[in-house]
């Protein structure tokens, strides 16, 4: 019976180009993990799209000198082409300023608040002092009142690590225009996580596969819970759906509370986009779908303790959830986070332009060698560094030394020798061990990939392909030849089916070499298909473009190779470019450029 998978991935906000750091953490992970799963054939549903509300987006449309809304569109489209260009192969990449999503957000809030799971409390807010409009805790700056660091920020500070609030910051001062701010007594709604620290404890207690950093700082946040402030003095975001607040532009739903609520409302989307409204509720409702949410670090406050207490209090309550006697909303069943990525021994930073774009990367650079990067060198399970110099390296010695060589050897020998999938003669022990190896990668590749140890799989299947290499520099079938044609045929027909269970393996982690590898071997449709845009219209007539994919018709299992006999073979084309060295010395020139 095939599984039902949510992958829930972190949303991006719509203000500004992503940037390696980004993709590498919630971006590759999730659409590997998401293309093994279809191939597998279990049903899966890939959600996410962009986060456009609360001060990141105001502060940048400042900047730039534009309304919110018109930086969100601008973003929106930029970010969409980028996870594309990627080939993240998202069932419904959307917005959070649909119809839609306010709908499913309000519906949430109001549900938690008929319940009592919201509270209304006052608070010390920060203000501008010369616009009067709420300065967001990461944009007020100050001396730590712990350890006396001089530029804490107002949510926390960097050099001891220390959760603060703004208003214990000595000299606090905006990071805007340096004044500093004025604090105003001001009402707002906070989410009751107190009510929920018993089930929470529970329940995270109990879930022994999320990797152990994610468990244990979930487990500690659990030590100090109060309630969590979910409205903002901002006038954009998701109206608070309270009668005394209908006509007030003054206050919103914090952008955090309504992005993860994004997760359901795109699932809602989903389903309608493709005419069977009710299709979400066999991952929310069914009680087997499993949900694997992808997100950087920073992210899992929000992901392990936040939103599934708000799924908690909903429950199966609510105008979008309820119908009488229908199960609870799911929670998580894996919360997988990644560590940061830093760019040539500092930190990713868009303003002191330490940075690659993805779209930079792209225009210069195949997808597929920014993916396996990403992989293999990524900050799976640590911070790690990206330099070009590895970028250049591991291309080169890694991906078209192995993979790309093995490939083009294969093809070329028998396209030279055959020009078709040979008849093989009987197979030699050899000829067994090596083919056998390689389907056993399947499964050993495949339990990685179930644990979303990605870097160990990609390692994995990279392994496999060396094996091949040295099982046809062993065999030289391009000496046999010359003597003997029938044990020649059978040593390609060995390899090309070694090369056909590696394409399988390899098309998660490289899509885009797969499919053309697919059409190499002469294979009829797609194992790794274009991704779409499609526009979507709502009752109060605007539309939205959406990111999706025909996946369902795609070709290709998770299962060995039954390649042909007499296939035509297309003549062969290298997969991967070889890069030169100079690469390294150009991309750092760039980036010093960038950088001043
Ligand atoms: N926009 C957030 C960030 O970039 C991530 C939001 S993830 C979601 O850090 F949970 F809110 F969806
Ligand atoms: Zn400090």
């Amino acid at each position: 019976m095939p599984d039902h998978i949510l992958l829930a991935v972190a949303w991006p906000y719509a203000n500004g180009p992503r940037h390696v750091g980004h993709v590498a953490g919630f971006g590759v992970p999730s659409d590997i993990f998401a293309r093994y799963q279809r191939l597998k054939g279990n049903h899966v549903l890939m959600v996410s799209g962009t986060d456009e509300h609360g001060t990141p987006i105001t502060l940048a449309a400042d900047k730039e000198g534009v309304t919110p809304k018109q930086l969100a569109d601008r973003y929106n489209r930029v970010i969409g082409d980028d996870l594309r260009n990627l080939g993240l192969s998202y069932d419904t990449f959307t917005r959070t300023t649909t119809l839609n999503h306010y709908r499913v957000t309000q519906d949430l809030f109001k549900t938690l608040y008929d319940k009592g799971y919201i509270l209304k409390q006052t608070a010390l807010g920060a203000f501008s002092a010369a616009t009067g409009r709420t300065l967001p805790d990461r944009y007020i700056e100050g001396t730590c009142p712990i350890c006396g660091y001089g530029e804490a920020r107002g949510d926390q500070c960097d050099n001891c690590g220390n959760q603060l609030d703004p208003v214990d910051l000595i000299n606090p001062r905006s990071k805007v225009d340096g004044q500093p701010p004025v604090f105003r007594e001001t009402e707002h709604f906070f989410l009751d996580l107190p009510a929920f620290a018993e089930r929470l404890s529970q329940w995270i207690d109990s879930q022994a596969h999320w990797r152990p950093n994610v468990r244990g700082f979930s487990l500690n946040l659990l030590e100090d819970l109060r309630p969590r402030a979910i409205t903002r003095d901002l006038d954009w975001g998701v109206p608070i759906p309270l009668p005394e607040y209908a006509d007030r532009d003054d206050k919103r739903i914090y952008v955090w509370f309504d992005a993860v609520i994004g997760y359901l409302s795109a699932s809602v989307e989903w389903a309608k986009n493709r005419g069977t409204p009710d299709a979400w509720r066999e991952w929310w409702q069914s009680p087997a779908a499993r949900h694997y949410y992808f997100m950087g670090k920073d992210n899992i406050v929000f992901h392990s303790v936040i939103w599934p207490s708000m799924l908690m209090g909903y429950g199966n309550g609510g105008a979008i959830g309820g119908n009488a006697g229908s199960p609870a909303l799911n929670l998580p069943y894996d919360v997988v986070s990644s560590e940061f990525l830093t760019m040539e021994g500092k930190k990713f930073s868009s303003s002191r332009g330490i940075v690659i774009y993805v779209n930079d990367v792209l225009s210069r650079y195949d997808p597929d060698p920014l993916r396996y990067f990403l992989t293999i060198g990524g900050p799976e399970t640590q911070d790690t560094d990206f330099t070009w110099a590895e970028f250049v390296r591991r291309n080169n010695d890694e991906l078209v030394a192995t993979w790309g060589n093995l490939v083009n050897r294969t093809l070329t020998n028998v396209h030279r020798n055959f020009g078709a999938v040979p008849q093989p003669g009987e197979l030699t022990a050899v000829d067994h061990a090596v083919l056998a190896e390689v389907e056993a990668g399947l499964s050993s590749v495949g339990a990685l990939l179930d644990a979303a140890r990605f870097k160990a799989a990609l390692g994995e299947a990279m392994k496999l392909a060396s094996q091949v290499n040295q099982y046809l520099s062993e065999q030289e079938p391009w000496k046999v030849i010359k003597r003997d044609r029938e044990r020649a045929a059978t040593i390609l027909y060995v390899a090309l089916r070694c090369v056909d269970n590696l394409k399988i393996i390899m098309t998660p982690f490289l899509p885009f070499t797969s499919q053309k590898l697919h059409e190499l071997l002469g294979y009829q449709g797609f194992i790794a298909g274009p991704l779409e845009f499609r526009e979507y219209a709502e009752e109060d007539g605007s539309s939205h473009r959406v990111l999706t994919g025909d996946y369902a018709s795609w070709v290709g299992r998770w299962q060995p190779s039954e390649l042909p006999v007499g296939q035509a073979l297309q003549p062969p084309a290298p997969l991967f470019k070889k890069l030169d060295e100079s690469v390294v010395a150009d991309e750092l020139a760039r980036l010093e450029h960038a950088g001043k």
